[in-house]
């Protein structure tokens, strides 16, 4: 008889393997859950398109208030259509605007398939009055995939924000939408579709939204725009054309250079030929705004930078950012091309401290929005997506407030990259950057460039009902999922989002 002993190691080998076979089966299951689970319907609403925090420290636990959008007890739904400018009448400024597919042909011969609005790209530079009504009317000529126009930067009642699916549907092939809104602030800001943005932006719908003071004033002099896009052809252009573009102005003149990132990624602009001040950031004046040279200014994805710079009595001064530049002076005069400064000026700690209006010590909410990155699935599709506060798609945190709240948000990223985080309809403050306090001038923004370990402190007043985008505006990022909402409690809104809705804002 065979008595060998019994075979252990046979035995746990087939242990082994049926757990190994049970490990591969639970895998599957959590992979295949979370691929079923990240799936979205074809249609919904923004208002389901996260999970409601409240920011309230009453409860130590933030649960939010149910489901977003649905009115509280004691408050009406407000449809976001609701949310428009009371002035009647007739408007101060009043521009139409065709867009158009085009094949487009940029100053240096390198075309792409693009669009534009009243037969160019940028569209036209609208200018208002503070105080003024606008009213531009958006008609689509030829756009397949529909358009909308999106005013950055300006808190225009939540109607006006043109976000497709959002605040309206998108605006088809034929039909058209009328933008009416007070001119609240003056500054610098843009103008582009927030349809198929990531696509449309850089292809060519978009433009400079310029609000000059009531009363042209000392420190408003002559003023010049300064679009910077890189068109689909990796066209580098300023105000569309390409390379470089000049201004007459006489020895001795003050120009306000309005520099515009349209582009998704982070640039710099500098300045040779003289010192020059940052007046501006995002629109906003700054407090007491110093000279400055051999430094460069940061400019993030959908921000602005507004340069006051001086003609000398001999030559040009010469604006330049990465492949592009802007040369001011009288005929013929210019000035030396050179490298980017290693000096970057920082907003944090430039110009003098002024009140805010409001006390951001003693919040009503407080928020995180932290950015990461993980792999997963996104509507089903795999791939290594980024997170707000570890979630993504239809779990991640939606920001609960009501009218009138002082908000704190702090805003982290361990991403990996950098973002340049928009909030629409409002201007946030920095207070801090890495636990160093702002000592400068008020630092208002509504496209903050967040880096790769960086974490800021910010805050804002909620005075501006609606449901808010809140994304980063490298627009393929936003389409990776890296957008959520700040929504005032009891607003609701008609539209759609997802692909049976016609509204892709991203
Ligand atoms: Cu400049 Cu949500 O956009
Ligand atoms: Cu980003």
């Amino acid at each position: 008889m065979d008595q060998s002993p019994p075979r252990t190691g046979g035995r746990i080998a087939r242990t082994l393997r049926r757990l190994g076979a049970a490990l591969a089966v639970a895998v599957l299951a959590v992979v295949a859950w979370s691929w079923w689970s990240s799936r979205l319907p074809a249609s919904y609403s923004a208002t389901e398109m996260g999970l409601p925090i409240t920011g309230l420290a009453s409860n130590g636990h933030d649960r939010g208030h149910g489901p977003g959008g649905h009115a509280s007890p004691g408050t009406t739904a407000l449809p976001v259509t609701a949310l428009v400018d009371p002035a009647k009448g007739p408007a101060d400024v009043r521009v139409t605007l065709v867009a158009k597919a085009a094949q487009i042909t940029p100053t240096n011969g390198k075309q792409f398939d693009g669009y534009t609005l009243n037969g160019t790209t940028p569209g036209p530079e609208i200018r208002a009055r503070h105080g003024d009504l606008v009213e531009v009317t958006l008609r689509n000529a030829d756009v397949a995939g529909g358009v909308t126009l999106h005013w950055h930067g300006v808190d225009v009642p939540n109607a006006m924000d043109g976000v497709a699916g959002v605040t309206q549907d998108a605006v088809m092939p034929g039909a058209s939408f009328t933008y009416r809104f007070v001119a609240q602030d003056t500054g610098t800001y843009w103008y582009h579709s927030h349809q198929i943005s990531h696509r449309q932006v850089a292809a060519g719908l978009y433009g400079a939204f310029i609000v000059e003071p009531a009363t042209t004033t000392e420190a408003w002099p002559d003023d010049a725009v300064m679009l910077l896009h890189t068109y689909p052809s990796n066209s580098r252009a300023i105000n569309g054309t390409v390379g470089e573009v000049r201004r007459d102005a006489a020895p001795g003149e003050r120009v306000r250079v309005r520099v515009t990132n349209t582009d998704n990624g982070n640039t710099a602009a500098w300045v040779t030929g003289g010192a020059y001040r940052l007046l501006a950031i995002d629109g906003t004046d700054l407090n007491r705004p110093t000279p400055v040279r051999d430094t460069k200014v940061a400019l993030t994805g959908g921000g602005r930078a507004d340069l006051q710079v001086t003609v000398p009595s001999s030559g040009a001064v010469r604006v330049q950012a990465p492949g592009v530049s802007f040369v001011i002076g009288p005929k013929d005069a210019t000035a030396p091309e050179t490298g980017s400064p290693t000096a970057t000026l920082d907003p944090l700690a430039y110009g003098t401290p002024t009140g805010l209006g409001f006390d951001p010590t003693t919040p009503d909410r407080r928020f995180a929005l932290a950015v990461g990155r993980r792999p997963g699935f996104l509507d089903g599709r795999p791939g290594y997506w980024w997170t707000i506060n570890g979630h993504t798609g239809a779990s991640v945190p939606m920001y609960l407030v009501s009218e009138g709240d002082i908000v704190a948000m702090r805003i982290a990223n361990n991403s990996g990259q950098s973002h340049p985080m928009h909030l629409h309809g409002h201007h946030m403050v920095v207070l801090a950057r890495d636990g160093v306090a702002a000592t400068g001038s008020p630092w208002w923004v509504d496209t903050l460039d967040v880096d790769h370990g960086q974490t800021f402190e910010v805050a804002f007043v909620a005075d501006n009902p609606g449901i808010w985008m809140d994304h980063c505006h490298n627009l393929p990022h936003a389409r990776e999922g890296l957008m959520t909402h700040v929504m005032y409690e009891g607003v609701t809104t008609p539209f759609r989002l997802g692909p049976s809705s016609g509204n892709e804002p991203e």
